[in-house]
């Protein structure tokens, strides 16, 4: 089965590729590690290849990349795939930093792209805007969020982390909490893409940051239910929702099967669990804003 071990990069399609640069260069806090003429390549500050922009006609998610282990032959996960009624590719385009990858597409038509060979572009990379220490999770509306599951689960090797009710699913491939998760909606589209931050002391410095920018806070701080991450959102110049979190749940051992407790958690220990729509948006904090609530479709 394919294990992936961490999400690589996100790839946007964008009309407007300087625009969308602008955002994540000077607000999120991105890098441009190189630019050429219809496509860029963002890193993190710690060199860590987190997204590529190319142009097209329009904002959308078009690709998420996932490291697999250096062990993993990618004729075994071909076949694998094959097996499972996945088509896939190994496909050598030059992206900086990334070796040959093996690619493929999801149910929703989200192209997967497994890597194993890698190089930090770079180190100690001085940002301006908020800075976060990585991309951490990826969200999308779906219609059908169970078949989701299903396929991230069986074909990728991932674990449900928690639903709320039967309409919102929480995936994860590493420790954290989750990577990808699914809410149910009319159109398969991205919901948010999220990134971890330092300490709220971050989150702080990124809320002034997005005040002096007049970008709305359009959801928090709050903390979550399921992951009981600490959770701020805005939209970036491409009007997707963009998260910026903190402190969320570490499944360390998954023999055990519980989450590293934490004094916030109502559950002792915090399993995996089915939530309440009324308790799992916000154990503290506002709702959402109305701009927020756009993104369901
Ligand atoms: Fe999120």
């Amino acid at each position: 089965m394919i294990k992936p071990s961490r999400v690589g990069h996100a790839t946007f399609e964008t009309p407007d590729v300087d625009k969308a640069l602008a955002y994540w260069i000077e607000v999120n806090g991105l890098k441009l590690a190189s630019r050429e003429k219809n496509r860029a390549y963002l890193t993190s500050k710690t060199g860590l290849l987190t997204l590529a922009l190319e142009q097209g006609r329009e904002e959308d998610l078009k690709r998420i990349s996932f490291e697999v282990s250096p062990k993993a032959d990618f004729a075994d996960l071909a076949k694998a795939l094959a097996a499972d009624g996945v088509k896939s590719e190994v496909r050598s385009d030059p992206v900086p930093g990334i070796g040959k990858v093996l690619a493929f597409a999801d149910p929703k038509g989200t192209v997967i792209e497994l890597f194993q060979e890698w190089n930090y572009l770079g180190s100690h990379h001085q940002v301006l805007g908020a800075g976060p220490l990585k991309l951490g999770h990826i969200a999308y509306v779906v219609p059908d969020p169970h078949a989701m599951a299903d396929f991230y689960c069986r074909v990728l090797g991932f674990k449900v982390s928690d639903w709320i009710e039967d309409f919102f699913v929480f995936l994860r491939c590493n420790p954290d909490h989750h990577t990808v998760n699914f809410i149910r909606g009319a159109k398969a589209k991205m919901h948010h893409i999220a990134f971890e931050m330092k300490d709220f002391a971050h989150i702080q410095q990124a809320c002034e940051l997005l005040a002096v920018r007049k970008i709305p806070i359009n959801w928090g701080p709050v903390r979550h239910g399921p992951g009981h991450n600490v959770a701020i959102y805005h939209r970036n110049f491409d009007d997707q929702n963009v998260e910026l979190y903190i402190e969320l749940d570490q499944m360390k051992d998954e023999e055990l099967g519980y989450f590293d407790p934490r004094p916030w958690h109502h559950d002792f220990p915090q399993r995996p669990k089915v939530w309440d729509r009324k308790v799992a948006p916000a154990l503290w904090g506002p709702t959402p804003m109305p701009d927020f609530q756009r993104s369901h479709g």
